[in-house]
């Protein structure tokens, strides 16, 4: 669309959370997430006279600086190394392109930031260019920007993310597999925050060396979060809240055994836990980041037990069916007024 003699092109991608089976969907296991009310809005337009782009503006994000493709410019490495891909994937044609990002999901917090970033990022600049690109085209692509962020990623977030919903979702050798799931409640959620972690990637290496170390023990664990993931799709299908949140508890468990919670995650679970939440437990990599609690309508009141504790929180609710996709109009200066 043109906004004072300025076309645009509008994109949006949501945050996400893993509800069962984070770290043990990287070694095949199955695993379930889901995508949230809140994500990632960008408007696209042409650069004024640059050739040296994709330009990024992610003030949302915490980075005052404009961030290029320049091995050697300002802003955080990968989202620079991120850009160049995306230049390289689109040969070229995006170089004098102008991203401004809205984002309404924290980075580096288990919440999906870099696969909605991804996926927004490849569905604007598709826009601008007028390609009409198919779902599974969208996820490779996305997957080429993760395998930046996160280096060997399972692919989980970036495909919850490009799909919309809840799925069940296992890697396999060539081609995962995923199904939707249709949730038959809502899933209000509280979510409480941790300081960010340490990057997925170095988290999922630091697992991988405890398994290479003992692989008999491990298995175990990451077999009893497959099992728990099986029976969170049931849960979720028949809509049995109780069981969902009973479910994040066990698998929570599970993560502390795997060595990827905190004393802070702990304690923010044991919040949840003690004001009423249905079922608590990290979500994403772990090692900081935040924790999600499921409410039975007490939501509110969760997240202000959080803040009372000294953690920043919000409310959110997973997106229980896949969205219809996003309209291609609006505001630039109110890039929130999109739906997808
Ligand atoms: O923290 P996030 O949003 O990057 O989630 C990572 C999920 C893992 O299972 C730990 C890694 C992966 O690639 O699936």
């Amino acid at each position: 669309m043109t906004e004072g003699n300025v076309d645009y092109a509008f994109s949006y991608a949501p945050g996400k959370v893993i509800l069962s089976g984070e770290h043990a969907v990287v070694y095949g296991y199955p695993a379930v997430a889901a995508t949230l009310d809140k994500g990632v809005r960008i408007a696209v337009k042409q650069a004024h006279q640059q050739n040296d782009g994709p330009i990024l503006r992610a003030g949302s994000l915490g980075i005052s600086s404009d961030i290029r493709p320049d091995p050697n410019g300002d802003g955080p490495e990968l989202l620079r190394k991120a850009l160049a891909r995306l230049a390289e994937l689109f040969q070229d044609r995006v170089k004098s392109l102008d991203m401004m990002v809205e984002s309404a999901i924290p980075a580096g917090r288990g919440l999906g930031s870099s696969a909605a970033l991804s996926v927004a990022m490849i569905r604007g600049v598709c826009r601008f260019l007028g390609i009409n690109l198919e779902h599974h085209a969208e996820v490779e692509l996305a997957m080429e920007l993760e395998k930046i962020f996160h280096g060997s990623p399972s692919g989980i977030d970036h495909t919850v993310i490009s799909k919309g919903g809840c799925v069940l979702f296992q890697r396999q050798a060539d081609k995962p597999t995923i199904s939707s799931i249709h949730v038959a409640r809502q899933l209000q959620l509280a979510v409480g925050f941790s300081s960010p972690h340490g990057g997925t990637l170095k988290t999922v290496k630091a697992l991988q060396e405890r398994y290479m170390r003992a692989p008999h023990l491990y298995k175990h664990l990451f077999e009893g979060i497959g099992a728990l993931a099986i029976e969170m799709q049931k849960a979720l299908l028949e809509g049995h809240l109780y069981a969902v949140g009973e479910l994040m508890n066990i698998n929570q468990g599970y993560l502390n055994a795997l060595g990827v919670s905190t004393a802070e995650l702990e304690a923010l679970c044991h919040i949840a836990r003690s004001n009423g939440a249905l079922g608590a437990k990290l979500t994403g990599a772990g090692c900081g980041g935040a924790v999600i609690a499921l409410a039975d309508g007490n939501v509110d009141h969760i997240v202000s037990a959080f803040q009372s504790a000294g953690f920043s929180a919000f409310k959110t609710e997973c997106q229980t069916t896949e969205p219809a996709s996003c309209t291609n109009s609006g505001k630039v200066e109110n890039m929130y007024e999109y739906k997808a």
